[in-house]
């Protein structure tokens, strides 16, 4: 046991220093087991997330935790939380190059949350423009946690220590809020918390709703025909491609402005392939909308089809992915736990 206690502080050691030995810097993401990811998603956040493994000190957490605020089903839930831990896997994240752990695991994310809440005003929190919309959605159920939700999340990032929090536009306010409380705090006693910067997504790498170009598409989307999900199959996807909206040239031309449909299209498959978007436009010079379509939507099924198949095979190995979860949450209760010592520290709760 002792052993195994400092291999696990070993291999800490490894992944946070770079080659040249160096600290590297933290790095804390999350995603609700909530609804089913989006190709928008797989581009915009976990693509990049698998590139920047190598580079950062990553924490990826499932946030089950914040998906409660909502009420679930709770077999969903438990199937949902395994389900978003093996699609990152089979994506390329890997738990041997980072901590990648269920939120609940680590008791200290409650812990701080706690504490957090006595430097938040309720005011600041009655502001939230996700608490107002979430509100709205369910009225039936504006629950202390709905509200809570931002204090939540501070704790996940502080815990950490991260420097860097990659998040979408939507959750910019929770972010600064964060960095608000972190800093509260750090004037208050002394410098405690690492006060982390987001990191958004660039203007215009977001992708497009294929029937309403202009909007982002989104796993929420009222029509959910715009939307590709990771999990469709692929005559799914390619009938979605196929009543993806053009317009009324007949070129296939990168022009956001002008041609907003053609030029999601065209984004999409730059990311599906690798290939430039001059590339792509002389590949598909003078070939008609139908085909070109066509194309897209056999370059995104040709990386999610063997997604799901690789996600199913994880999946059907619970062993493995219990070992993966006990590892990593070991590893991120080590972080966690030494950061709330120090908190309590601080606050002046009595230490044994
Ligand atoms: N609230 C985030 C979302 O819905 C998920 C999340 C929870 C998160 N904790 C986090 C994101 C900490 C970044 C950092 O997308």
């Amino acid at each position: 046991r002792q052993m195994c206690i400092r291999d696990r502080c070993n291999i800490m050691e490894e992944v946070t220093l770079s080659p040249e030995g160096q600290a590297k810097k933290a790095l804390y993401s999350a995603v609700q087991p909530t609804n089913a990811l989006t190709i928008g998603n797989y581009i915009g956040a976990i693509r990049n997330m698998v590139a920047m493994q190598d580079e950062y000190n990553c924490y990826f957490a499932v946030a089950n935790m914040h998906a409660i605020t909502v009420r679930q089903v709770p077999a969903e839930l438990r199937k949902n939380t395994l389900a978003v831990l093996a699609l990152y896997m089979a994506c390329g994240i890997d738990p041997k190059k980072c901590t990648l752990y269920v939120q609940s695991h680590v008791p200290c994310h409650a812990e701080l949350a706690w504490v957090l809440n006595t430097f938040t005003y309720v005011g600041e929190m009655e502001r939230m423009t996700q608490f107002k919309d979430k509100s709205a959605k369910h009225a039936d159920n504006i629950n202390m946690g709905l509200m809570d939700y931002p204090v939540l999340m501070a704790a996940d990032i502080l815990l950490y220590k991260a420097d860097v929090v990659p998040v979408g536009i939507d959750q910019r306010q929770h972010l600064e809020i964060t960095r608000d409380i972190a800093t509260r705090f750090n004037n208050i006693y002394s410098p405690t918390f690492v006060v982390p910067e987001g990191v958004y997504p660039k203007v215009g790498a977001k992708i497009g709703d294929l029937l309403e170009p202009t909007k982002k598409m989104s796993k929420s989307s009222e029509i959910q025909t715009g939307t590709v999900f990771l999990s469709d199959d692929k005559d799914t996807v390619l009938r979605k491609f196929r009543r993806a909206v053009t317009d009324s040239e007949n070129e296939i031309r990168y022009d956001p402005d002008n041609k907003p449909g053609v030029s999601n299209l065209i984004s999409i498959y730059t990311a599906f392939t690798g290939k430039s978007i001059e590339e792509t436009e002389r590949e598909f010079a003078g070939v008609g909308y139908g085909d070109f379509k066509l194309a897209v939507g056999e370059a995104v099924a040709e990386k999610t089809v063997p997604l799901q198949k690789e996600q199913a095979r994880l999946l059907a190995d619970k062993d493995y992915l219990s070992s993966v979860l006990k590892e990593g949450a070991a590893k991120a209760y080590k972080v966690a736990s030494s950061t709330l010592a120090k908190v309590y520290r601080k606050i002046g709760f009595y230490q044994l």
